[in-house]
């Protein structure tokens, strides 16, 4: 697949109810996904596991780009073959987690300042030359007591803007992930509250940077209560307010929006994303950028064990497929059986 222009990528990701495959999980964070099925988290057991993933029939029409961490894009097949071509020969492009993870933000005990711009600009032309189509840049949000501050909020967006605009330096669509976490006991409103802060802030400073909108894929959380609190929300109100709150400030040539699960269960996940799309009414795309949500069966299904790929293929070929039809706003219940 040969693109010349940074707006053709993003779109092609998105295309026809496509979404991403987050598979970007650090090695603490995969080391912590694996212990859930007792499972060492070594280079093999690491390359296996995603191997089977880049390869399940569930990627070709589903999948329009798979995030990757520093490991993996570097990594071989069993058979020989880089992760990169397999990826790239089952339909999706492949893309590179490029932040450094976060620090204190001001010697707050809570908030948080995503690092990684020192050498971005080295690092993003080493990626695409390893063959990255796309890029991804994560802030993290937290709801608390005087929480988040505009400080922190814009410190965050600030840099998510400087990555988007080197990243696109280096011929890669940006993916810029404002995250607003769904840990706490906050309601919806304050969530809505923050995801609409963050979300301008961004989109300001993105245009004072003059970063390329129509090459720039937006991945943020839903509107939703705190995991702990005490009133939950239907999933109309969800998604209404979703859609409320990326109106307000998501200019109409982003190409597309894909979320982040954050939390949510794979059905809510699935379930919300329909959705909105069956509601309607919005210029962009809204599609999926999924980590847990996508994997979570194929995880448990698979138990890091070679007899049981075909299983955890399968597991993760459905999850890929609900979400493409939610992603179409052609999602039901009754197809999760
Ligand atoms: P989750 O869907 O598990 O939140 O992961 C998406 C992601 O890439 C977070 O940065």
């Amino acid at each position: 697949m040969e693109f010349t222009k940074l707006t053709d990528i993003a779109n092609y990701i998105v295309s026809e109810g496509k979404g991403i495959l987050a598979a970007d999980e650090s090695n603490p964070t995969c080391k912590k996904r694996f212990d859930t099925i007792s499972v060492e988290s070594s280079e093999e057991n690491r390359r296996d596991y995603r191997e089977l993933l880049f390869t399940s029939n569930g990627m070709r029409d589903n999948i329009g780009g798979v995030i990757l961490f520093d490991e993996t894009i570097r990594q071989k097949s069993a058979s020989g073959a880089t992760l990169v071509e397999l990826i790239l020969a089952n339909g999706a492009l492949p893309g590179i987690k490029v932040d450094k993870g976060l620090k204190p933000f001001r010697e707050s005990e809570v908030e948080t300042l995503t690092e990684g711009l020192d050498d971005l600009d080295e690092r993003c032309s080493e990626y695409a030359n390893l063959g990255a189509k796309f890029t991804k840049w994560r802030a993290v949000i937290n709801i608390g007591d005087g929480m988040p501050t505009q400080e922190c909020i814009d410190a965050n967006m600030d840099a998510l803007a400087q990555y988007a605009k080197i990243a696109q330096k280096n011929g890669m669509v940006p993916i810029v992930e404002p995250e607003i976490l769904i840990n706490g006991s906050h309601s919806i409103e304050d969530c809505y509250d923050a995801t609409s802060r963050s979300i301008k802030s961004l989109f300001d400073y993105l245009n004072s940077y003059d970063v390329d909108i129509t090459g720039t894929i937006l991945k943020p959380n839903m509107v939703t209560p705190g995991l702990d609190s005490e009133h939950k929300a239907t999933v109309k109100e969800v998604a209404e307010m979703t859609i409320r709150c990326l109106k307000e400030s998501v200019p109409d040539e982003l190409p597309g929006v894909a979320f982040l699960s954050g939390g949510q269960t794979e059905i809510e996940s699935t379930e919300h994303l329909d959705m909105m799309n069956k509601i309607g009414g919005f210029p962009w795309k809204l599609s999926f950028s999924y980590g847990r949500a996508l994997q979570q069966s194929a995880l448990n299904a698979w138990l890091g064990k070679a007899e049981n790929k075909v299983a955890a293929q399968a597991a993760f070929a459905h999850r890929a497929e609900m979400n493409k039809l939610a992603s179409l706003g052609q999602w039901s219940a009754d197809l999760e059986n």
